[in-house]
């Protein structure tokens, strides 16, 4: 697939909006960021498909943040950096702790259903958690809950105009600057300059590039790969965080999750012979971090010779189940399973990518113009493994950093991006057109088998051939949203193999079965990249004009 990929199909007009600060993404991240800077300035939201499709609407556990006695910032910022496996970057980890109480109070203003017991906020636990810290809304219905009352403050009450169904093709850069994102319409097929004096990414994560995911349809990794071909640095890719607990029944598209605080309440878990097994691995018992019971899950299933291990509650009060976790006993009942009653069958499944597009303390990015927040920007608070419930937290901290930051630099920009033309190249004529969903198949299958939750090196090196081989296949004539993710996740699936090759150690949430120790003195650093200045094409959209 040569580039430029983005072209005009013959006859087609180019909308344009322009706004003072553009974010794309409508999860917790993007709503913060378009909340917050619309007190200000002029705020555009694009979101891919709709406010309650978005892997923030999936959160179950909830939010992390000392609140209070006997917790404080400082035991939740050793729980994090015990958990990052020696690579969270310390100063980003105190910012989150230090300004996460804050951040969380105000979302409760937002958000009033905050779960309470006699007016007091309820704390749940997690793995790697010393204390109860996680605030949760609804029982397990947390992201949901955030999700809506954050997208109708951001309808009724602030100035931000909201955009659904419009998916980003790239973002616009000139002079190595990112000034806005070209959009296509879902709806109507209509395609947009949205020129933005500054753009926040915000688009969230890329579970779908190895298809079995707890992350919705339209995680795909836009963001990152985009970033990365508007020469932005991406960093910590091999880093894909497995759930221990995906629901493990054949033929789901988004897996169900069994969220970790069913374990934090007193769940357990136990191997193919009904016996409990964690503390023989670690004596945090089923609350260890995720790395370490993903792994022990594995060495369990591996020995049994069995595809899952059990997850079992019934031990637990039924009514009281029903009561805090309804999403997870409604999601079961889908697939005539009883978590007050049965054991429920449970595997590792990718749920979180830790890696991302480069940011500063502040949400900046390389890219001049372009600032990025949650899951699709790599701050450095995760490390090598996140700990649970940290990221909605992580984007409520930063996109507020990245608001403070827009105070003081949109109106120092000195270009004007409302004068800027874009003249966009005409589609050429294919002489056939490669099927997008079966080459999607055939990629999320090669990920899924040869870079999933144990990697090798010889699997990666193969996968890495198949990725190049699926790359130069590919020929499309007119490109539409399926064929644009398509080739995003083939980047992301790309670079994901080749860090994960390179990264000849196990670490955090990267286990390879050829280097199954802990390297520190050649890995205990991150692995960045950056696309080559001659492949970037300043101009990927054709020629640029200022008018
Ligand atoms: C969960 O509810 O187990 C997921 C929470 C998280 O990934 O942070």
């Amino acid at each position: 697939m040569t580039r430029p990929y983005i072209a005009i199909r013959s006859g087609e007009s180019l909308h344009r909006r322009t706004f003072d600060v553009l974010v794309l993404g409508g999860g917790i991240a993007g709503l913060t960021a378009a909340i917050g800077a619309a007190r200000r300035w002029r705020v555009g939201l694009l979101t891919k498909s709709t406010f309650d499709d978005t892997t923030t609407f999936l959160a179950q556990g909830g939010i992390a943040a000392a609140l209070g006695p006997p917790d404080s910032p400082g035991l939740h910022f050793e729980d994090t950096v015990n958990a990052g496996a020696g690579l969270c970057d310390e100063e980003a980890v105190r910012v989150l702790v230090n300004e996460g109480p804050d951040r969380v109070r105000e979302l409760m203003e937002i958000c009033p259903r905050f779960d309470k017991v006699d007016g007091e906020i309820v704390l749940g636990r997690e793995g790697a958690h010393s204390v109860a810290r996680v605030v949760h809304a609804g029982g397990d219905a947390t992201g949901s809950e955030v999700s809506s009352a954050l997208a109708e403050a951001a309808r009724v009450g602030s100035r931000v105009q909201l955009y659904e169904n419009e998916f980003v093709i790239d973002l616009l850069t000139v002079d190595g600057r990112c000034v806005g994102a070209l959009t296509l319409n879902l709806d109507d097929g209509g395609l947009t300059l949205n020129m933005a004096m500054v753009t926040i990414l915000a688009t969230g994560g890329a579970g779908q590039v190895f298809g079995r995911t707890t992350n919705p349809l339209v995680a795909t990794g836009d963001g990152v790969a985009m970033a990365y071909r508007a020469g932005a640095a991406i960093r910590d890719l091999e880093f894909v965080q497995f759930h221990p607990t995906g629901l493990a029944v054949p033929g789901q598209e988004t897996v169900q999750l069994i969220t970790e605080a069913l374990r934090g309440e007193g769940a357990y878990l136990r191997n193919a012979a009904g016996e409990r097994f964690m503390t023989e691995y670690d004596p945090r018992g089923e609350l260890a971090s995720r790395d370490v019971v993903v792994r022990a899950m594995m060495t369990e299933t591996r020995r049994e010779g069995s595809e899952h291990v059990f997850l079992d509650a019934t031990h637990l009060d039924a009514a009281w189940l029903q009561e805090r976790f309804p999403r997870v006993t409604a999601g079961l009942a889908r697939h005539g399973l009883d978590l007050a009653t049965q054991l429920i069958p449970v595997a590792p499944v990718c749920h979180y990518f830790i890696g991302g597009v480069v940011t500063d303390l502040w949400g900046r990015t390389t890219v001049p113009g372009l600032y990025a927040s949650g899951e699709v920007a790599s701050t450095g608070v995760h490390g090598a493994n996140r700990l649970a419930s940290n990221s909605l937290l992580e984007g409520l901290v930063f996109s507020d950093r990245v608001v403070r930051d827009l105070d003081r630099y949109v109106g120092r920009l000195g270009e004007d991006v409302r004068r800027l033309r874009f003249d966009l190249p005409e589609a050429a004529s294919a002489a056939r057109s490669s099927d997008a969903a079966a080459a999607r198949r055939r990629l999320t299958d090669l990920m899924a088998n040869k870079v999933g939750v144990v990697r090798r090196g010889d699997e990666l090196s193969a996968a890495l051939a198949d990725l190049g081989a699926l790359t130069t296949e590919l020929q499309f004539g007119e490109m539409g949203a399926p064929e644009y993710e398509l080739l995003n996740m083939l980047t992301l699936g790309t670079q994901i193999a080749k860090c994960a090759l390179l990264r000849d150690e196990s670490r955090g949430v990267h286990l390879r079965d050829d280097y199954p120790a802990i390297d520190d003195a050649q890995w205990r650093r991150h692995v960045t990249l950056r696309l080559p200045a001659h492949e970037r094409e300043e101009g990927l959209l054709g020629k640029v004009e200022r008018s």
